[in-house]
């Protein structure tokens, strides 16, 4: 039988029901503790992209381990507030920060922000002016590299929407230099998601280089290098990105000058460290096309979104061993969803039966966090396992839950 940590997955699901994300709080740890030894000697502050999942108890269990943060938007920013993160660890992505952020961000007094665009740093110092305030500001260098990645999650290329252009970088810097409402910090990329090999990265990190040993010369300091996230994990046995291998070429490429390094990991922190439990319904073996069978399960595309989106794969294993008389066969795994995008899985060989428990693995990473209430379906509950001892850290959402939002109850 499967377990997170000391705790059955099966008493998991019959005691919160499913579907249910369940998080192992210790793989977290060690995912954070793998990524500041592969960084050493250099002095690395991880910032934990909230995105990736942004559960409070998360949140939690990397605050107590002191990673700052990488947040997206105002709900990220007052997500880490509420649990009592201190809002300097904060650096705050993302290339369309409003008015009410902003001035949320300045407020608070957060690290830093990581600029798209000239029009962004403009508003920023703005607001800043107004509310008497300096903005820490990094620019977001889109250093045009190949991350190799699937085409929705690659970031780091002249065509997409993020970050300026390497050729207008020292211009942008000037402009900030020169406004006493912002005080330059940094410089960053995020040149995408699910990396797998270090050469892209290593590239991107020796272009923001070059603009910092630039600037230096013409008097600006640049403190912090902040290389993004977008380490790259197993998803089904094949190779992790290597991760002494990027330590070791930033070390190289950071050599002897005096500056901190940032990294904005989501998925590699939490990705392995979740599953999706959820239940068989019904079997429906060839009963709508020839050698197609079905197995409806009662998770679907609004709570794990990748595979329909992204043809992510995830592993399915059953969670207790099925019946010696069970015969294996090639299965869809599908959700009640009506649409012939909800899948969670094609073509898996498993011996399956009706009320069978099954886990989707590597769920931890964009799973919860991209879900929906497509269907009228409530969002699944959060578990949060911690040796043998097993939290809901977010309930199971009712239908009433949405419904208040349409019956000015409130
Ligand atoms: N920093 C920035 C500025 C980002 O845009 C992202 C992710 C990260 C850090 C964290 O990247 P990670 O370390 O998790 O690769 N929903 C997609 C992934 C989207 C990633 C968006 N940006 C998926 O399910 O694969």
């Amino acid at each position: 039988m499967l377990h997170a940590e000391g705790v059955s997955l099966e008493a998991i699901a019959d005691t919160v029901g499913t579907p249910v994300y369940v998080y192992s709080r210790a793989h977290f740890e060690n995912r954070y503790q793998m990524l500041l030894d592969a960084m050493a000697p250099l002095d690395v502050v991880i910032c934990y992209a909230v995105k990736a999942n942004s559960n409070l108890g998360v949140l939690r269990v990397f605050a107590e381990l002191g990673a700052g943060f990488d947040i997206v938007s105002g709900g990220e920013l007052q997500r880490v507030i509420s649990i009592g993160a201190e809002p300097q660890s904060v650096v705050f992505s993302g290339v369309g920060k409003s008015v009410a952020e902003i001035d949320l961000a300045l407020k608070l007094n957060i690290g830093c922000f990581n600029v798209e665009s000239a029009a962004e740093l403009d508003r920023i110092a703005t607001r800043a002016e107004l509310l008497a305030r300096v903005a820490p500001i990094s620019v977001r260098i889109n250093p045009d590299v190949d991350a190799d990645t699937h085409p929705y999650i690659s970031t780091g290329l002249r065509e997409n929407k993020f970050g300026v252009p390497v050729g207008q970088a020292i211009d942008l810097y000037r402009r900030a230099a020169a406004n006493d409402a912002l005080d330059v910090h940094g410089i960053d990329c995020h040149i995408g998601s699910q990396l797998t090999s270090v050469g892209p990265l290593a590239e991107a990190c020796s272009h923001l280089i070059e603009i910092v040993d630039e600037l230096k010369n013409s008097g600006i300091q640049i403190e912090h290098i902040d290389m993004g996230g977008g380490l790259g994990v197993s998803y089904s046995g094949e190779r992790e990105i290597d991760l002494d291998e990027y330590g070791r070429r930033l070390n190289e490429l950071i050599g002897e000058r005096d500056i901190k390094l940032l990294l904005e990991p989501g998925r590699f922190l939490v990705a392995n460290g979740g599953v999706l439990l959820t239940r068989v319904e019904y079997l429906k073996p060839e009963s709508c096309a020839e050698h197609k069978n079905f197995a409806v399960v009662d998770a679907a595309m609004n709570d794990l979104l990748r595979p329909a989106l992204y043809q992510a794969w995830h592993d399915v294993v059953p969670v207790t061993t099925p019946a010696d008389t069970t015969a294996e066969q090639c299965w869809d795994i599908v959700g009640p969803v009506c649409e012939s995008g909800d899948f969670l899985a094609h073509e898996r060989t498993l011996a399956l039966s009706e009320g069978d428990l099954l886990a989707v693995l590597s769920a931890g990473a964009y799973g919860m966090v991209q879900s929906s209430n497509y269907n009228t379906r409530g969002r699944p509950a959060e578990v949060l396992v911690d040796g043998s001892n097993f939290q809901i850290v977010r309930r199971r959402e009712t239908t009433m839950d949405q419904l208040r939002l349409e019956l000015n109850e409130g």
